[in-house]
């Protein structure tokens, strides 16, 4: 593995002591690497991590989170081989389903972005489902990415601008960064303050990349599917420990 072999585990009493992040970004990665050292199929693997959502989004409220972001499938990852895709998706539909009530009971507000018109029906419908029932939720907004592409969702931004702009809405003079973010789908959320990927990669796959222009990264060794919300209270701590500058000078 190519990461920082930063494995380190906080516990909740010290995480409650301080500063946690308002908004915290997860690359889930690392099923199929799991699935393979056990010897069974990426599917599992797959499912393996599902555990692993739960373990967050409980940890992430009881820090005191505000915001989640969880990466969960990619406008890439739609070019994986058809059974994986089916699987993934397969397993979508039984998590939105199966977790539904429990978010909702727990204050959990759930919303999805990504180009959804790609998805099969059912996990269409699920996911509306999911994000009706949990939209009173105040504890925690969790958002999930699927079939998320950074790259395309900046380019549809500018597509809507420059159609007002030849609409004779808006002048270009006037489109600046403020008004750019107000086009992006998570245009009612903060910036993520700390992104975490899980499996030791060191890159971003194409997940929001205007957003974290100033998010701290922790990118640790473990697999998603052996993520828990000690990891997950463990990158908070190192977080507290950064010295965040925004490209200015301390006084
Ligand atoms: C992350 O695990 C889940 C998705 C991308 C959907 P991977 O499936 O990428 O697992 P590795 O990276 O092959 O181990
Ligand atoms: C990023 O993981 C996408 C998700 C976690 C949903 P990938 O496994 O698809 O990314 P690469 O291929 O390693 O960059
Ligand atoms: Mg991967």
């Amino acid at each position: 593995m190519n990461g920082q072999g930063n494995e380190a585990t906080a516990s909740l009493e010290v995480v409650r002591q301080g500063e946690v992040p308002r908004h915290v970004a997860v690359i889930m990665d690392g099923n199929g690497r799991w699935a393979r050292q056990r010897g069974l199929p990426r599917s599992e693997g797959h499912r393996a991590g599902m555990t692993a959502v739960r373990e967050t989004i409980e940890g992430a409220a009881e820090a005191g989170v505000s915001h989640l972001t969880l990466y969960a499938f990619s406008h890439e990852n739609w070019s994986r081989p058809p059974t994986e895709v089916e699987a993934l998706m397969g397993l979508l539909e039984e998590y939105v389903r199966s977790q539904r009530d429990e978010l909702a009971q727990h204050g959990i507000r759930v919303t999805v972005f990504g180009d959804l018109t790609r998805l099969p029906e059912p996990a269409r419908h699920a996911i509306a489902e999911l994000e009706t029932s949990t939209a009173e939720g105040t504890t925690l907004d969790v958002h999930l990415a699927i079939s998320y592409g950074s790259r395309a969702e900046i380019v549809d931004v500018a597509r809507a601008l420059a159609r007002r702009c030849v609409r004779g809405e808006l002048r270009p003079e006037e489109i600046d960064a403020r008004r750019f973010a107000a086009g992006l789908l998570t245009r009612d959320w903060p910036d993520p303050d700390l992104l975490i990927r899980t499996s030791g990669e060191q890159r971003i796959s194409n997940f929001l990349l205007w957003q974290l222009a100033y998010a701290e990264i922790f990118v640790t060794d473990v697999l998603w599917p052996d993520f828990t919300r000690e990891h997950l209270f463990g990158a908070f701590l190192e977080y507290r420990g950064r010295d965040r500058r925004f490209g200015l000078v301390k006084a």
